[in-house]
């Protein structure tokens, strides 16, 4: 069996699509956890291997074999706070434990712009963003060689490749692409200076290497 699998969590979402496409342009072995049958085949002519999971369940299977995680799941702006209670908070902590369970050797979080002090951040949003904040702090605190990738507000405009990790002042410059988010997964996944660190991400003028080069 294969040993060096790389998970991708939420591998059906945008940021996730992107995020296969890039590694298995570069040969990567996937496993694509998606939810539905019907988004297989996205994946599958790709390349990937697809695992179905649900992840209000128990999806430690999904783990066998792999590597490395990425986890961009998302309840999504759309449901209530029991979702950000089950999936951006629970299920993001139960990767992270099945992750130290299966000896997996590094973990990428997407995680959100405002996770590290939930108390500066809008009011509206404040429950989504402490569970983001816990879920860092698991894998922050773990054993785990992480990186945590914190986006500003995600939009689908293309990715320029520029970005910085300094905070914009103005609330409404705090966006950043999924492409280039996807990108950072990346480019974060090639570069092990990234373990250890926890950045926020904005569209900007740098570029990745730049941006994210090593102290
Ligand atoms: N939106 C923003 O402005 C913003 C800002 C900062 C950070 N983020 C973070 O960015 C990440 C991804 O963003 P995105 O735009 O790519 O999100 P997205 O398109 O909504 O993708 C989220 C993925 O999570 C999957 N998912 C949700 N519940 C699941 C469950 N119970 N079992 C299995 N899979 C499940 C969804 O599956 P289906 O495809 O089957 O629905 C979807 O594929 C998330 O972690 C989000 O919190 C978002």
């Amino acid at each position: 069996m294969e040993t060096n699998i790389t998970l991708v969590i939420g591998a059906n979402g945008k940021i996730g699509k992107k995020t296969v496409k890039l590694l298995r342009d570069e040969g990567v072995l996937v496993r694509a956890m998606i939810r539905d049958q019907t988004q297989a085949s996205d994946f599958e002519a790709l390349g990937a291997e697809v695992v179905l999971a649900d992840l209000e369940a128990d999806f430690s299977a999904a783990f066998e074999g792999c590597q490395n995680v990425i986890f961009t799941a998302g309840s999504g702006a759309s449901t209530g706070f029991d979702k950000t209670l089950l999936i951006d908070l629970w299920a993001a902590i139960k990767a992270i434990n099945y992750a130290g369970e299966y000896d997996v050797q590094r973990f990428i979080m997407v995680s959100s712009r405002g996770a590290t002090n939930p108390d500066n951040g809008p009011e509206r949003i404040k429950p989504y963003l402490v569970a983001k904040h816990a879920a860092d702090f698991v894998l922050q605190t773990s054993n785990l060689n992480y990186t945590i990738l914190q986006p500003g507000r995600l939009v689908d405009e293309t990715g320029k490749g520029l970005i910085q990790t300094i905070r914009p002042t103005e609330a409404t410059e705090q966006m950043i692409s999924r492409d280039d988010v996807a990108s950072v997964i990346f480019y974060s996944f090639n570069h092990e200076h990234t373990i250890g660190t926890t950045v926020e991400l904005f569209n900007g003028s740098e570029p990745i290497s730049t941006a994210l080069a090593p102290d």
